[in-house]
């Protein structure tokens, strides 16, 4: 039996995969198993950072396997600590909890706020407001706080004290902090599964306002965003705002599974021992990747993330056959004339690899394509919208 027979004979049906089997990859190029090269648009849904088989990535990983490859919490190891001051230094956060993808890093983000709350409101300020549209993850926790009923749905009860605002609107923010006991407001600042949708300066400007005047912790959900994919180190720093919570994962260990929630100084001292953690939780292998890939995000790529950004956002702005481009950074959502899913298959076709947000589509490269790659790749778009348009 072929890969795909035997993934569609073993594997739990819960994706619906691309007819498209990867084997290999070399930097922001990718293979199938018959050899046909493909530019690579996705990375991994924002997870390989610097692509494939990357030489830095790959001697950063293997040093440390040759070292140790896990210790369990119960003793001090230098990779995790090393990746918490890096990411203290670069954010200002004080203190990190490390767990192994995004969905974790909400759970723990979540448990933060609700202690934070019970230990200076009362444990009654449970609530945590999220926002309509917005996703967080597949735990039945993060799954409640995923502000669209579409994933809701056969999962009922699920975790109790989420509420709802609409994006943008702070008025609907601000009547949920009025009428109900809330310990936080947590939200993506770009909505990346939602259709990558960033949110206002206006409205999070707003929202920090709020949080002040009814006394509740912001927590900002950086899994998608985070790690240079939108041009900063975090999209925080780009809204210039001080967020209490700060969770991320997926780039952060360009291609291995972390995530890390930071806490910053409202709420740094809220956990103790006993109070949460994770057996994988700051593996050494998977720190000593996230050091290596801050490291390397530094002011030289996060220009030419900058920079790439706005060459596809000039490039493909009133083009035939399309109709918007929304997003930041390398995190670009691109509304088609034509359905998405169709312009997607033909893009394939084409060798290149986009994915898709919703009714668009969706463009993660990794932050160091080459710009020759990313224009040839942005032509190909640039024609299958409009082929598809007619
Ligand atoms: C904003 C956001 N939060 C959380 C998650 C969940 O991350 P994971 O799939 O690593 O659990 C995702 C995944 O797409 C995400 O985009």
């Amino acid at each position: 039996m072929s890969i795909k027979e035997l993934d569609k004979k073993y594997i739990a049906n819960t994706y619906a995969r691309f007819d498209l089997q990867i084997t290999h990859g070399n930097g922001s190029l990718v293979y199938d198993e018959n050899g046909k090269e493909y530019i690579d648009l996705s990375s991994g849904i924002a997870v390989n950072t610097f692509g494939m088989a990357d030489s830095v990535f790959i001697k950063a990983v293997t040093e440390q396997l040759n070292k140790c490859q896990h210790t369990s919490n119960l003793y001090y190891s230098e990779p995790c600590v090393k990746l918490a001051e890096l990411l203290c230094q670069r954010t200002g956060a004080k203190k990190v909890f490390f767990g192994n993808s995004g969905a974790e890093a909400n759970e723990c983000a979540i448990k933060v706020a609700r202690l934070w709350a019970s230990e200076n409101k009362g444990e009654d300020y449970y609530n945590i407001i999220t926002l309509k549209n917005s996703f967080h993850g597949r735990t039945i926790t993060t799954l409640a706080a995923t502000g669209q009923d579409v994933f809701h749905k056969y999962f009922c009860p699920l975790t109790e004290g989420f509420l709802y605002a609409e994006a943008n609107n702070l008025d609907s923010v601000e009547a949920l902090l009025k009428e109900n006991k809330c310990a936080a407001v947590m939200m993506e600042l770009v909505q990346g599964e939602g259709g990558v949708m960033p949110l206002s300066k206006d409205f999070v400007e707003g929202v920090v306002t709020l949080c002040q005047k009814y006394n509740t912790l912001l927590v900002i959900d950086e899994v998608q965003t985070g790690n240079g994919r939108t041009g900063t180190l975090y999209a925080y720093q780009s809204y210039g705002i001080a967020p209490d919570v700060v969770s991320t994962a997926k780039g952060l260990g360009g291609g291995l599974p972390i995530g890390a929630c930071m806490m910053f100084d409202k709420c740094e001292n809220v956990l103790s021992a006993g109070l949460h953690g994770s057996t994988f939780g700051g593996n050494p292998i998977a720190c000593a990747a996230g050091v290596s890939i801050i490291e390397r995000i530094d002011n030289d790529l996060l220009s030419s993330v900058q920079e790439k950004s706005k060459y596809v956002f000039d490039t493909l702005n009133g083009c035939v056959g399309i109709k918007s481009v929304t997003g930041m950074g390398l995190m670009i959502g691109i509304e088609t004339e034509a359905d998405a899913s169709l312009v997607i298959s033909k893009c394939m076709e084409r060798g290149i690899l986009p994915i898709k947000a919703k009714n668009k589509v969706r463009l993660l490269p990794p932050l160091n394509i080459p710009f020759d790659l990313l224009k040839k790749a942005i032509e190909i778009i640039k024609e299958v919208a409009k082929e598809c348009a007619q």
